[in-house]
C-alpha cells in the first residue's frame, strides 16, 4: 500500500493520470490535490469518485501551512506533481500567478516532501511534470533532447524552467529523489476551451470566427493526452532517479494544416458541406513573443522504457472532436461565466 499524491488532478492532464492510477493501482492510494482554479473541474474525474482508493482534497499549493499539514497527514511515498498555471495567453497578461504557483507552489510541495523523508527517501520519489517551452523556440530543423539548453521565452515557459531547476537542485543539495519529464502539446477529452484545439471545437460547433494567430506558420508537435498518462505511469514506476525524459508525439503540425484537418473532420462530423468550417478561420493579432517551432526527440524513453504513442494524430483528434460534441454539457459549463469575460478580452 502507498500513499500517492497527484496536484492538479482535477485538470486536463492530470485528470487522465489520477483516472489511470486510480484504475490500474488498486493497492495505491490516490490523493487528488487541486484549488479548483477557473482550469480545475470536479467533472473530469466524476467516473472514479466514488472509488475506494480515491481521495479528493481540495487546497492551494501556494498555502504553506496547509501543504505542511497534509503531507505530515497522508505521508505521501511518491508525488506526480502537475498543479500549474498552464496557458501561454494568460502568462503574458497575468505573470505573477504563474510566478507564484509554477515556482512558489513548486518549492513548498518540495520543502514538506523534503522535510518528511529526509531521514530516509528508500522508495520515495517527486515526480514533476514538465514542459518542452523550457527549451524556448527551435528554427526549422532541429529537435529538443534532454540535454537541450533551457532558453524559455514566455512568462510561462520560464516559471516552469524555474521550477525545474528548483526540483534539480533539491535532487543535488538534499539528495531528494525526483524525475522530471518534459512534454510537448498534449490534445484530448476534458481540455479547457482556451487552448487552440477545444477552443476551435467550440467555436466551429457554435459557428464562431477561428482566431488564427499570426500568419499560422508555427509548428507544434502533438501528443494524444492518454499517451502522456500513460508515459507518466511508465516514468513513475521505472524511470531512473534524477533523469529527464523527453515525451512527444513525433507529430509536427503548423497550425495551419492542423486547423485545417480539424475543419476537415468536423464538417464530416456535423455533416456540413466541405470547406464549411474552413470559411471560419480569421488572421488575428499574433501572440506576443510567440515561439515559432517546438518539437520534442522522445527517442530516450522509448530506447529506456519501450515507450511510443498509441494513436496516429487523425485518429486521436477523431476521438477528441467525438468527445466534445457527445460532452456538450461538459463545455456549455465551463464556458459560461468567467469564461466569456476572458474569450471578450483575449479576441473581441
Ligand atoms: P490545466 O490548466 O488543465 O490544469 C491545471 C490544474 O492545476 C487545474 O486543475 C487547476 O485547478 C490546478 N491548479 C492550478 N493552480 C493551482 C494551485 N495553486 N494549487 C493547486 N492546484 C492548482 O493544465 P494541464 O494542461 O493539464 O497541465 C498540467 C501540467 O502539465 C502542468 O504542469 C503543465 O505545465 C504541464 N504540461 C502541459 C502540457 C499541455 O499541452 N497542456 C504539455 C506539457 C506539460
Ligand atoms: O508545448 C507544451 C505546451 O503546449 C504546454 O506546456 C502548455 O501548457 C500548453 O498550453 C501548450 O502551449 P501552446 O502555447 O503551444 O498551446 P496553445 O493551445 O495555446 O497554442 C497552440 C498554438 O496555436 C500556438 O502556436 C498558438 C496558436 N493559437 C492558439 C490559440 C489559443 C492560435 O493561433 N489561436 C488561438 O486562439
Amino acid at each position: 500500500m502507498k500513499n500517492i499524491l497527484i496536484t492538479g488532478g482535477a485538470g486536463f492532464i492530470g485528470s487522465h493520470v489520477v483516472r489511470l492510477f486510480v484504475n490500474k493501482y488498486p493497492n495505491y492510494q490516490i490523493y487528488n490535490l487541486d484549488a479548483l482554479t477557473y482550469a480545475g473541474n470536479l467533472e473530469n474525474n466524476i467516473d472514479i469518485s466514488k472509488a475506494s482508493n480515491y481521495t479528493f482534497v481540495k487546497g492551494n499549493i501556494k498555502d504553506i501551512d496547509f501543504i505542511n499539514n497534509l503531507f505530515k497527514k497522508h505521508r505521501f511515498d511518491g508525488v506526480i506533481h502537475l498543479a500549474a498555471e498552464s496557458h501561454v495567453d494568460r502568462s503574458i497578461t497575468n505573470p505573477n500567478d504563474f510566478i507564484e504557483t509554477n515556482i512558489l507552489g513548486t518549492a513548498n510541495l518540495l520543502n514538506a516532501f523534503r522535510d518528511l523523508w529526509q531521514d530516509n527517501y528508500e522508495g520515495k520519489l517527486f515526480y514533476h511534470v514538465s514542459t518542452d517551452e523550457v527549451y524556448g523556440s527551435l528554427g526549422k530543423t532541429g529537435l529538443f533532447v534532454e540535454t537541450t539548453p533551457y532558453d524559455p521565452q514566455s512568462p510561462y515557459a520560464a516559471s516552469k524552467a524555474s521550477s525545474d531547476h528548483i526540483v534539480r537542485s533539491y535532487g543535488n543539495t538534499y539528495k531528494l529523489p525526483f524525475v522530471i519529464s518534459n512534454c510537448s502539446n498534449n490534445y484530448g477529452a476534458n481540455q479547457f476551451p482556451e487552448k487552440l484545439i477545444p477552443l476551435f471545437i467550440h467555436n466551429i460547433r457554435n459557428r464562431k470566427s477561428l482566431p488564427v494567430y499570426g500568419d499560422g506558420n508555427y509548428t507544434r508537435d502533438w501528443l494524444f493526452v492518454e499517451d502522456h498518462a500513460m508515459a507518466i505511469d511508465l516514468i513513475f514506476h521505472k524511470g531512473k532517479i534524477e533523469e529527464t525524459y523527453n515525451i512527444g508525439g513525433f507529430n509536427e503540425w503548423t497550425n495551419l494544416n492542423l486547423i485545417h484537418l480539424l475543419c476537415k473532420q468536423m464538417d464530416e462530423k456535423l455533416k456540413l458541406q466541405e470547406g464549411t468550417s474552413a470559411k471560419l478561420i480569421t488572421f488575428v493579432k499574433d501572440r506576443a513573443g510567440h515561439d515559432k517551432r517546438y518539437a520534442i526527440d522522445a527517442t530516450k524513453l522509448n530506447r529506456e522504457l519501450g515507450w511510443k504513442p498509441s494513436v496516429t494524430f487523425e485518429e486521436g483528434l477523431s476521438k477528441t472532436i467525438d468527445w466534445y460534441l457527445e460532452n456538450e454539457e461538459w463545455l456549455n459549463n465551463v464556458t459560461s461565466g468567467a469564461y466569456k469575460d476572458y474569450y471578450k478580452k483575449m479576441y473581441d
